[in-house]
């Protein structure tokens, strides 16, 4: 590994060892042993389990941190400058699925700035990891954003509303805006891994509406020390809209000319 923080550790060691857990659900769900109940209840208690081990050993490293995680929600902390924002796992559908791609994603904010993320996805055992002016890394690997510049050679990521939710309209518009003047898009059903992958350089840029803070904290803080762009999709703020623009610093004003214009 490279140099890491104390901070860093705290936080990596938090996300392996829910991940080994994850690891072993995922493997069950792969040999199709899942519990009588179904694989949708199997998936509900790993993801809980995942998320009180992530809870116990970041509030044991760090006590009076407050959290806001996926499943539990907000909890208050004594110290009200530091706050975890936690996914135990993104990606939900594709573990349902036995598909491997998924992740662990841990972000902190400090006096309402994200410091810090990880990004953990267990099956490939790739960890993204990034602290606010110290560099963006995969592993070992210090991790720069891609440097193309011209849309019609960029692979974009996005995501798509889920059965129920608002904004199926916008997406498939925005979806073939971008379709019509890139080199392709890819839905992979996870919004952490999708901003690990532009801060890796895999995708060109990404764009989704309608996320929560812990889909996209960590990877923010990912894909800005990887030395990309990070915008809310309509110039707001994206930690409020959870609409999230990211991309390299030309590619991304492109992209969000064709969100716009269609
Ligand atoms: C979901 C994934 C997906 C995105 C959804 C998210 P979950 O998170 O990140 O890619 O399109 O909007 O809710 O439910 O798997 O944690
Ligand atoms: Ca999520
Ligand atoms: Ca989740």
């Amino acid at each position: 590994m490279a140099q890491t923080s104390p901070l860093m550790n705290v936080m990596i060691a938090a996300a392996r060892k829910a991940g080994r857990a994850l690891a072993r659900d995922f493997g069950e769900i792969e040999n199709l042993q899942v519990s009588r109940k179904g694989p949708s209840d199997f998936v509900t208690s790993a993801d809980i389990k995942a998320e009180k081990t992530l809870h116990e050993e970041l509030a044991k490293a760090r006590p009076g941190y407050g959290f806001v995680m996926e499943e539990r929600g907000v909890v208050e902390g004594t110290d009200k400058t530091n706050r975890w924002l936690v996914d135990p796992l993104d990606g939900t559908t594709n573990f349902m699925h036995a598909i491997p791609h998924f992740a662990i994603s841990i972000a902190l904010e400090r006096e309402g700035v994200l410091i810090a993320g990880v990004i953990y996805n267990v099956v490939r055992d790739e960890l993204f990891w990034a602290e606010k002016g110290q560099g963006a890394y995969l592993n070992d690997r210090r991790l720069r954003v891609a440097a193309r510049t011209d849309m019609r050679d960029a692979l974009f990521a996005t995501g798509t509303p889920f059965l129920g939710k608002p904004g199926h309209e916008t997406s498939l518009k925005e979806i073939g805006a971008v379709i019509a003047k890139s080199a392709g898009i890819r839905r992979f059903g996870s919004a952490a891994l999708d901003l690990a992958y532009v801060a890796a350089g895999r995708f060109d840029g990404y764009w989704e509406r309608n996320l929560n803070v812990w889909d996209i904290a960590a990877g923010a803080v990912l894909v800005r020390e990887a030395g990309g762009t990070v915008t809310e999709v309509d110039g707001g703020d994206f930690m409020k809209t959870g609409a999230i623009l990211a991309s390299n610093a030309t590619l991304g004003p492109q992209l969000s000319k064709a969100l716009h214009e269609g």
